[in-house]
C-alpha cells in the first residue's frame, strides 16, 4: 500500500512534510494550527538565551519569486520556551526545538536545554545570514560545525540535526563537518545572502541592508546542495528552501533528502501547501510505482538508479 509516513533518526512522521523554522511558529497556539493543516512536524522558531527584538525594519522584502527577510533572529528567549512546547506538543506531531547562540558553549547549553523541555530533536541554527555573531558565524567551517556539534551532542538527549548555510562554496564539507561532529541530520538550505536595492532612494531596502533569499528563487540552490550533501554523507538529510508543491518535494528527495520543510510557501500559498504538497506526492507515487518515501530518496544519483 502507498504510503507516505517516515522514520528519521527514530522519529515517525506520517508525511514528510515539516514546518521550517522562522513562520507560525513562535507560540505552541500557532504550531497546533500547522500540525492540524497537515505538517508531518514542526520545527519552532530558533530561539536563543535572551529575549531578542531582532532588526529595525524594514525587515522583509517581497520579490517576485520569494522573499528577502533580515528578521536578525527576534524570540522570547529560551526561559519563556518551555511553555509554548508543552502546548505545542497537543498538535500531536514531533517538535523540533531550534536554537541559535554566539558561542559553542552557549548554543550548547540551549541545546540542551531545549532537549529537557520535551522536544523530539534539536536543531542547530548555524546559518542565519543577517544576524551578527549568530547564526552562520558559527557555521562557516566544517571545523567550527564539528565542534558545536560535538559540544551540543553531549547534552541532548534526542536526535541533533545541524541546518546549514548555503553561502559558502562547499556546502558537503560543512555536513562532513557536521556528521563527524555526531550530528544526527543535516538540513538544508538556510536562506542565500542576498540585498535588494531601492533606485529612487540610492539605498538598500532592508534596514540591515544584508538579508536572507528565501522561495522559489532559491530551490535549484537547496537541490543541488542536498545533491551534493547526499554523496558525502551518511546521515539522513532534510531538504528546505523553495518548496511549494508536491514535484518541488520530489526534486529534494530525489536528490537525497529524507524529508522536507516547508517555510516561504506558507506565507505565499497558505497552511494548506502541507496536505497539498502531501496529495501531490502521493499522486506522483501511485502513477510511478513508488510505495514508500524512502524508495525515492536519492534515486536521481547515478548509481541509485
Ligand atoms: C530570523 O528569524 O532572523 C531568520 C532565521 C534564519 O535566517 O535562520
Amino acid at each position: 500500500m502507498t504510503h507516505l509516513a517516515v522514520d528519521i533518526c527514530g522519529i515517525h512522521l506520517k508525511n514528510p512534510t515539516i514546518l521550517a523554522a522562522g513562520i507560525l511558529d513562535e507560540t505552541g497556539k500557532s504550531m497546533i494550527e500547522v500540525a492540524k493543516a497537515g505538517a508531518g512536524a514542526i520545527v519552532t522558531k530558533s530561539v536563543g538565551r535572551e529575549p531578542r527584538s531582532g532588526h529595525p525594519t524594514p525587515s522583509i522584502v517581497e520579490l517576485h519569486d520569494g522573499l528577502l527577510n533580515a528578521m536578525g533572529l527576534p524570540n522570547p528567549g529560551i526561559d519563556y520556551f518551555a511553555d509554548e512546547i508543552k502546548e505545542a506538543k497537543k498538535g500531536g506531531v514531533p517538535i523540533i526545538g531550534s536554537v541559535f547562540g554566539g558561542t559553542e558553549d552557549e548554543i550548547a547549553g540551549l541545546a540542551a536545554q531545549m532537549s529537557r523541555y520535551g522536544v523530539d530533536a534539536v536543531e542547530l541554527n548555524l546559518s542565519c545570514p543577517h544576524a551578527k555573531g549568530y547564526g552562520a558565524e558559527l557555521g562557516s567551517t566544517p571545523e567550527m560545525v564539528e565542534v558545536v556539534c560535538r559540544r551540543s551532542k553531549k547534552g541532548v538527549s534526542v536526535p541533533l540535526f545541524a541546518k546549514l548555510t548555503p553561502n559558502t562554496s562547499d556546502i558537503a564539507a560543512l555536513a562532513v563537518g557536521a556528521e563527524r561532529g555526531g550530528a544526527d541530520g543535516i538540513v538544508a538550505i538556510n536562506t542565500v545572502k542576498g540585498m535588494a536595492i531601492q533606485p529612487e532612494a540610492r539605498m538598500p531596502i532592508l534596514a540591515n541592508r544584508i538579508g536572507g533569499l528565501s522561495g522559489p528563487a532559491i530551490r535549484p540552490i537547496g537541490v543541488r546542495c542536498v545533491y551534493e550533501i547526499f554523496e558525502a554523507v551518511k546521515i539522513p538529510i532534510i531538504g528546505v528552501g523553495g518548496i511549494t508543491s508536491g514535484m518541488d518535494a520530489l526534486e529534494y528527495i530525489m536528490a537525497g533528502a529524507s524529508a522536507v520543510q516547508i517555510g516561504t510557501a506558507v506565507w505565499s500559498e497558505g497552511l494548506e501547501v502541507f496536505s497539498k504538497t502531501s496529495k501531490e506526492m502521493l499522486r506522483f507515487m501511485v502513477e510511478n510505482g513508488f510505495e514508500s518515501v524512502p524508495d525515492m530518496v536519492g534515486v536521481a544519483h547515478p548509481d541509485r538508479h
